[in-house]
């Protein structure tokens, strides 16, 4: 089978269909959720809460999501994998995205860049684009900026939403293949969808956008504590994991594991 690309996303949004996304950060999901037909895998720089254990998704490197970007386009032969610019790797100069979206691209083999930020970096995601890497912008609550933000709120609300269309339009005519929106009123969301020509992406930002994100450790339950709203567990894999795991530890605890059969 032949790679999803960007012209495909752009087809599902032309012809009115959906798409699925979801994070990976390593071969074996990677592999699981493109035979399992997820167009889109998101080497999300989540990986900083969800892989490193670090609080926020602000300390993640450059090279860290290289090691899980790698991995994640390793494991999958279907999906369009696309990798965030992590927090510091972009922000200074349409330079410093260059070159960090080049070490993506070269060193962890994705096939396009994810970055926060609205009509502000429109002259980086045209240069990007020109330099040959395809970007997804991401808008409405940005994780990087969650100190700027105040924690995690929605974004969008009333009066700010005529300006977060002109960020996605923006973004948009600067080049960027689609436009991801996290935590953003619905009624908002609709109206990005419609100002805009290329596919949108929703985490938290209702039905209407042409695809749909998920951090997989969420989706699939091994995370614990409070979930966002936005969030719905589709399996219980803590649960199936620690059972496993005390199953184990009991059977060596007994002697009855290993058996005659696991011995040589
Ligand atoms: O890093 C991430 O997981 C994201 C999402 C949009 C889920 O950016
Ligand atoms: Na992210």
């Amino acid at each position: 089978t032949a790679r999803i690309r960007t012209h495909h996303l752009q087809a599902a949004k032309l012809n009115g269909q959906k798409f699925a996304m979801l994070t990976a950060y390593d071969q074996y999901t990677a592999q699981i959720f493109d035979e399992a037909g997820i167009e889109v895998l998101l080497v999300g720089d989540s990986a900083s809460n969800n892989v490193l254990g670090n609080e926020t998704s602000l300390p993640i490197t450059l090279d860290e999501m290289i090691i899980f970007s790698r991995a994640v386009t390793a494991g999958s032969k279907r999906a369009l994998v696309v990798a965030d610019l992590p927090f510091g790797s972009y922000e200074q100069s349409p330079e410093q995205a260059i070159a960090s979206s080049v070490r993506l691209m070269k060193e962890g083999l994705v096939h396009a860049v994810k970055m926060e930020g609205g009509a502000y970096y429109a002259p980086t995601v045209r240069a990007l684009t020109q330099a040959g890497v395809p970007v997804m912008a991401h808008i409405g609550f940005t994780p990087q900026s969650e100190h700027m933000l105040g924690g995690y709120r929605v974004q969008g609300r009333g009066d700010a939403a005529a300006s977060m269309v002109e960020d996605a339009v923006a973004l948009a005519d600067a080049g960027a293949f689609c436009v991801l929106m996290e935590m953003v009123p619905a009624t908002t969301a609709v109206a990005v969808e419609a100002a805009v020509s290329v596919p949108t992406v929703g985490i938290g930002a209702g039905n209407s956008t042409t695809g749909q994100v998920l951090v997989w450790q969420d989706m699939a339950g091994l995370r614990t504590g409070k979930m966002a709203k936005f969030v719905k567990q589709y399996a219980q894999l803590r649960t199936v994991l620690a059972n496993a795991a005390k199953e184990y530890g009991d059977e060596v605890r007994n002697g009855v594991f290993p058996g005659p059969e696991h011995t040589f």
